[in-house]
């Protein structure tokens, strides 16, 4: 028997008959906005790399995230710009430290957006890296994996104490999903879930973000322990230790450059998958957009959309404020 010629572009017609067969749609429901937070008062800052954002302080951080509620976003992401640093990261896990005042200070205004913190050092060193200094006999550098895993579970406690809903280690030392969650058992705090950073990427795109959180390197680089950009497979093996350890939902970042880890992600683990759509994704749109060279909202939506499409069921994205109105205005 002969079969017709099948016609793919039939059902791409009109567009009600797009839309029908449309596979994957954005959703507010599918973004996470982070923010940054800085000491002051009435401070609203705006990062000029990354046009749109602001370094706030903890008041206009407040309202800023219950406007965010209002959107309909499910939740923010915490990044704290300290104001001392030092070898000890001190700030990251002090009882009245910036992210800490800044969860206090969201959770009066705003009670139902979930409350993530990035649990990182880099922020709170003096010399910018995620963890704690050593040097070996030839004198060479090296983050001190092990020490440094106590300082991230002070950090991820006391965020958790001061009101955090979920807290999200993005320092890819060895073994810290385990350490923060047996840390957050053992105090009754159980019920934080974490979302952990677990194939994180030794990338050029966060440049914009390191401007933003003022937290660049002072010497070297991050690619002793970020994962090398070549590699896949390796991302396999780092996602399933997370989840051996405990994390609830694991993350990919960045997010544009990766879309194929995502999907392997997804396939292989099944898991919540989280992908960071970070602040070089996000500049570089804006950039184009200012010279004319781009449709911005247009670029917006196909990058989340491509992100989602190859699994992410969460978008980290700068862009989260204004798809969420993008959305509600029918604009996607
Ligand atoms: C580490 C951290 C970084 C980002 C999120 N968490 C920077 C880094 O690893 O150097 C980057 C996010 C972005 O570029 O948007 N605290």
């Amino acid at each position: 028997m002969e079969f017709p010629i099948y016609r793919p572009r039939r059902l791409r017609k009109p567009e009600k008959l797009r839309s029908l067969v449309r596979e994957t749609s954005l959703e507010v429901n599918d973004f996470i906005m982070p923010l940054f937070v800085r000491p002051g008062k009435g401070i609203k800052k705006e990062i000029v790399s990354m046009k749109g954002n602001y370094q706030m302080s903890v008041d206009v951080l407040a309202e800023e995230v219950k406007e965010l509620e209002g959107l309909g976003i499910p939740g923010v992401m915490l990044f704290g710009i300290p104001e001392e640093k030092d070898p000890k990261a001190s700030g990251a896990y002090a009882e009245d430290g910036i992210v800490q005042q800044g969860i206090r200070a969201i959770k009066e205004v705003a009670k139902d957006i979930l409350v993530i913190t990035d649990v990182c050092l880099c922020e709170y060193t003096d010399h910018g890296h995620c963890g704690h200094i050593k040097h070996d006999r030839k004198g060479q550098w090296d983050v001190d994996n092990d020490s440094t895993l106590e300082l991230l579970v002070k950090t991820a406690l006391s965020h958790a104490r001061a009101g955090a809903d979920i807290v999200a280690p993005s320092d890819m030392m060895d073994g810290r999903v385990g350490a923060i969650r047996k840390a957050l058992d053992e105090v009754d705090l159980q019920d934080v879930p974490i979302i952990s950073y677990a194939a994180k990427y030794a990338s050029a795109f966060y440049g914009p973000f390191r401007e933003a959180a003022e937290s660049p390197p002072k010497f070297g680089d991050r690619r002793t322990y970020q994962m090398d950009p070549p590699n896949a497979r390796e991302a396999l093996r780092e996602v399933a230790l997370d989840i051996q350890e405990g994390a609830d939902i694991v993350m990919v970042k960045p997010a544009l450059p990766y879309l194929d880890i995502i999907k392997m992600v997804k396939d292989a683990f099944d898991y919540p998958v989280a992908a960071y759509n970070v602040s070089g994704e996000y500049s570089m749109v804006k950039a184009a957009a200012e010279l004319g060279w781009l449709d911005e909202k247009k670029i917006a939506i196909e990058v989340l959309t491509s992100i989602k499409r190859a699994g992410a069921d969460i978008i980290l994205t700068y862009w989260a404020k204004q798809a969420a109105r993008w959305l509600k205005e029918g604009l996607i």
